[in-house]
């Protein structure tokens, strides 16, 4: 973890990284000798991106930051800097840094956002202790970011960080009673409900779907409610996030094809990190809304008694299911949650699933694919907040005429579509159990990374949990 701290004064000693346009550069007359000065002028007129030299003693790295760009080009540019640079402070074996900001810019946050998230480490598992990053502390001059957005920043980077660590537990840790034992330890840390379902009483409710998928597990199943009540809330209806925690894909009976697609399926709880690690930053930040979290938990095998394809499954909404594929596990677990949420009588519900290969197939990892009835207001909200915070949104249709793909010759509804608009014929699975206000995000393209892509680094990237904390932000 990054540490991120406001600093009164401009720092003596430490490293410096200044921000600054690339065509005013006055600030710099009064520090720098006339030397450095022809240097940096040079370098500005030669458009390099950033300059790093040896400045009394220590290092200074002055960025360039383009002001031609959009809001959310420059945002995104500065965040991308951040990560850049802290691969350099990490070679210098550096462990501290502060941050001036000389340019007219608002891009401070996105800058330090980038770097500390860049600076996020998955080391459990080595033996070799050396691999821990050098950087501790980026000191913020206060007159860059005040204190309260500094405090904001901080909480929301180690949600996003504590989001990534769950993807990137494999379920040799996390299973689905170990994923509910770290939702009560970060409930705490940050201050929001928990309540655990265990097997007995995922029974009692008669949560078929949740059920069906854990049969062919020796593990059992959990089903968490997390809750952010607090006194000061504008909604007397909650919001309900849901999020898929399928510990691990194996595709059960109707198993993975290639071990290639087998091989990183413990992301499948990816959706259930989403909206954890979000619940986790908006109670930090004591965000004044009322919001439940549902997260139903298992792993998805074949067994002795695995659900098989042709089985009908009774789910908890009392809806009858044909499984004709059990690697459409998702949608089963989902359904029962969705189902579960009517309850609250919610004001808008948003689930998030690494749910379909067809959405990722679609749009690759640049973006997640949306689904859903609510409010164009709400609509544009949300991809709003995509773009700012670079955690960008497609919708997808959801029009009647899908449906017709999961007709079933013997139940209410079949788990699978056909060959083609995947996505979509899951979210028209999902619809099925939902009669409120409801977004689906499908996050199978993003949630987890192959190739380092800047501050998203390899392995969970957390996605979604900024997009979120940024919606309800501005709620
Ligand atoms: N967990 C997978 C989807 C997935 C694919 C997540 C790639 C992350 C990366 C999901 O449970 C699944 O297997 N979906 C099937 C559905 C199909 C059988 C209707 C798929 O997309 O192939
Ligand atoms: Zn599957
Ligand atoms: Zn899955």
């Amino acid at each position: 973890m990054t540490e991120l701290k406001t600093v009164n004064n401009f720092p003596d000693h430490d490293n410096l990284i200044i921000l600054s346009d690339r065509e005013h550069l006055a600030w710099a007359n009064d520090l720098l000798s006339s030397d450095e000065l022809d240097y940096l002028h040079a370098k500005a007129e030669a458009k390099v991106p950033f300059l790093t030299f040896v400045w009394r003693h220590r290092l200074m790295i002055i960025e360039f930051i383009s002001s031609k760009d959009t809001v959310h080009k420059q945002l995104e540019s500065a965040r991308m800097a951040g990560a850049a640079r802290i691969q350099l402070l990490r070679q210098y074996k550096l462990e501290t840094a502060s941050l001036q900001n000389y340019s007219k810019l608002d891009v401070v946050a996105a800058y330090a956002e980038g770097l500390a998230l860049a600076n996020y480490q998955f080391l459990k598992y080595f033996s070799d202790k050396t691999k821990a990053t050098s950087f501790k502390t980026l000191n913020i001059y206060r007159g860059a970011l005040g204190e309260n957005d500094v405090k904001g920043l901080s909480a929301l980077i180690d949600a996003v960080c504590k989001s990534r660590d769950l993807v990137n537990e494999p379920q040799s840790f996390l299973t689905a009673p170990q994923m509910s034992l770290e939702i009560e330890k970060l409930g705490k840390e940050a201050g929001f409900e928990v309540t655990v379902f265990d097997k007995a009483k995922i029974e009692e409710l008669g949560m078929g779907g949740v059920l069906a998928v854990n049969r062919g597990s020796i593990v059992p199943p959990t089903f968490n409610i997390l809750e952010w009540k607090p006194a000061d809330a504008k909604n007397s209806q909650p919001i309900v996030l849901v999020g898929k925690g399928v510990v691990y894909d194996t595709g059960g009976l109707s198993l993975k094809p290639t071990a290639n697609s087998m091989d990183f399926m413990k992301c499948d709880m990816g959706g259930a990190a989403t909206v954890i690690g979000a619940m986790y930053a908006i109670a930090k930040a004591k965000l004044p809304l009322h919001i439940v979290c549902l997260v139903p938990a298992t792993d998805n095998r074949p067994g002795g008694d695995a659900y098989a394809p042709g089985d009908v499954i009774h789910m908890y909404s009392g809806a009858t299911v044909e499984v004709l594929n059990t690697d459409a596990e998702g949608r089963m677990i989902l359904a029962d949650a969705l189902h579960y949420a009517k309850q609250y009588d919610p004001e808008l519900v948003l689930d998030f699933a690494t749910l379909t290969g067809s959405a990722a197939a679609a749009i690759g990892d640049q973006a997640a694919v949306y689904m859903g009835n609510a409010s164009d207001s709400i609509k544009a909200s949300i991809e709003n907040s995509g773009f700012e915070v670079h955690e960008r949104l497609v919708q997808f249709p959801l029009w009647a005429e899908y449906k017709e793909q999961l007709k079933s010759d013997i139940a209410d509804i079949k788990n699978l579509g056909g060959a083609r608009a995947g996505a979509t014929t899951a979210g028209k699975f999902l619809e099925h159990f939902t009669d409120y206000s409801w977004l689906h995000f499908d996050i199978a393209g993003v949630a987890y990374k192959h190739q380092e892509d800047g501050y998203r680094i390899k392995g969970g990237t957390g996605f979604g949990v900024r997009l979120l904390f940024n919606f309800f932000k501005n709620y």
